[in-house]
């Protein structure tokens, strides 16, 4: 099983943006958690982070027959982008969505998420933890 991971903007920047909201540990650690997860769970995981629109659904679109599932925190884009929402509908593979943090608790304009009602399941506030989650629900859900 091969799941592709994507992280949007300024999740590159982990570890010095924001971290009383988004924590001390950097993208790379980011990368390193998720591919550990993925370990200990017997999939194969590619992460990959753009801060760019377009280059996320490429992404996705790219996804289509040759992963099994996407996890995906699409960060700001999250409450703007209905070209990722519709993305996601085109391909059509299980998704599920992360955040770092507790986005419901947050302010209003967060409390949108387009690319939230194409996937099966939202993980929040949970840190990285989240992205664990989210590889074991698509485990489960594919199996
Ligand atoms: C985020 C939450 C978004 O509202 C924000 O724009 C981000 C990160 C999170 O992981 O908590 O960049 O997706």
């Amino acid at each position: 099983m091969k799941l592709l991971v994507l992280n949007g903007p300024n999740l590159n920047m982990l570890g010095i943006r924001e971290p009383a909201v988004y924590g001390t540990k950097n993208y790379a650690a980011l990368v390193d958690f998720i591919e550990q997860s993925a370990k200990e769970e017997g999939v194969e995981a590619d992460c990959f982070q753009s801060n760019h629109e377009g280059v996320l659904v490429d992404k996705i679109q790219e996804a289509l027959g040759v992963y099994d599932g996407i996890v995906i925190n699409p960060a700001a884009y999250t409450h703007t982008s209905v070209a990722i929402l519709d993305a996601l509908k085109a391909v059509s593979l299980p998704a599920v969505e992360v955040h770092l943090s507790k986005v419901s608790e947050r302010e209003d304009f967060r409390q949108i998420s387009y690319a939230g009602l194409a996937c099966l399941k939202r993980y929040e506030g949970l840190g990285f933890d989240g992205y664990r989650e989210a590889i074991r629900f698509l485990k489960a859900y594919c199996k």
